[in-house]
Parts: C-alpha cells; sequence; structure tokens
C-alpha cells in the first residue's frame, strides 16, 4: 500500500489532462481524462468515448481500465481523474466499482481535490469475498 506522500500526483495529473484533449465527448462536450499509476511505476491513461446511443458511453475510467490490461496488468494504486478545463472529476458510481476491482480498497483516488480511498468512496462495495458467501 502506498501513502498520498508516495504517489506523483502532479504527473497523474499532467497526464489526466493531456487524455482529456483525446476524449470523444460530442453529445455531453464533458471531456473527461483518467490517470493512473500502476504498482509497477508506470502511468496509464483513459479517456471518455461516447455513442450516439447515449447509455452507451464510456466513462474515462472504463478506458484505463482497458489500457490497465492492454498494457501488461498490474493492480493500480492512484487514479487522477479531470474535465477538460483540468477540474477534478470525482468517479461516478460505475467506476468506483471498477476502480476497486482493479486497485483494491486501498487504491488512493484525487477526484475533487481530496485525496480519499476506494473504500471510502464506495463502502461495502461487491468484491470476491461477497461472491464466495454466495
Ligand atoms: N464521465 C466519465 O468519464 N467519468 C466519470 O467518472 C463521470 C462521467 C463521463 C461520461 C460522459 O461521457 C460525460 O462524462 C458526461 O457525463
Amino acid at each position: 500500500m502506498s501513502t498520498p506522500s508516495e504517489i506523483p500526483w502532479d504527473d497523474l495529473r499532467a497526464a489526466a489532462v493531456e487524455a482529456t484533449t483525446r476524449a470523444y465527448a460530442p453529445y455531453s462536450n464533458f471531456h473527461v481524462g483518467a490517470a493512473g499509476l500502476v504498482d509497477d511505476g508506470r502511468i496509464i491513461t483513459g479517456c471518455n468515448v461516447e455513442n450516439v446511443s447515449y447509455g452507451l458511453g464510456l466513462c474515462a475510467e472504463c478506458g484505463l481500465v482497458s489500457a490497465l490490461h492492454a498494457t501488461g496488468g498490474g493492480r493500480l494504486v492512484a487514479v487522477v481523474t479531470v474535465s477538460g478545463s483540468g477540474a477534478p472529476v470525482v468517479p461516478c458510481g460505475r467506476c468506483r466499482q471498477l476502480l476497486l476491482e482493479q486497485g483494491g480498497p486501498e487504491c488512493l483516488v484525487d477526484g475533487d481535490g481530496t485525496i480519499r480511498t476506494v473504500a471510502e468512496l464506495l463502502p461495502g462495495g461487491f468484491d470476491t469475498d461477497r461472491l464466495a458467501e454466495g
């Protein structure tokens, strides 16, 4: 587990802002970029990709999770999400569940200027322990 002071937040924020420039958001015009630090040290990014069938749009964090696996896998240690203006974006509910799967409850998230863990953003999240209980 990393402490917040060990995370290169400025590098993550810069990567997330850059990712917003590749967002495809013609319907909301809300361009989102996400950047993640992986446990092997690499920084990966994702951007939102919308669809004319609005409900099919993909959040930036979805792209981030895809990039995680497409570039070698690993665990997310910290995530930053921003809008096109560089303002922080707090991950939506679905994306909190995605981050729980790929980073675990201790993954750090700077979504709105306050650093929180995924466990704080998604208390009682559905995880593999709960699947086993079934
Ligand atoms: N969006 C994200 O990419 N991540 C979030 O956590 C919140 C919302 C996107 C989805 C949609 O393309 C746009 O922001 C407006 O909701």
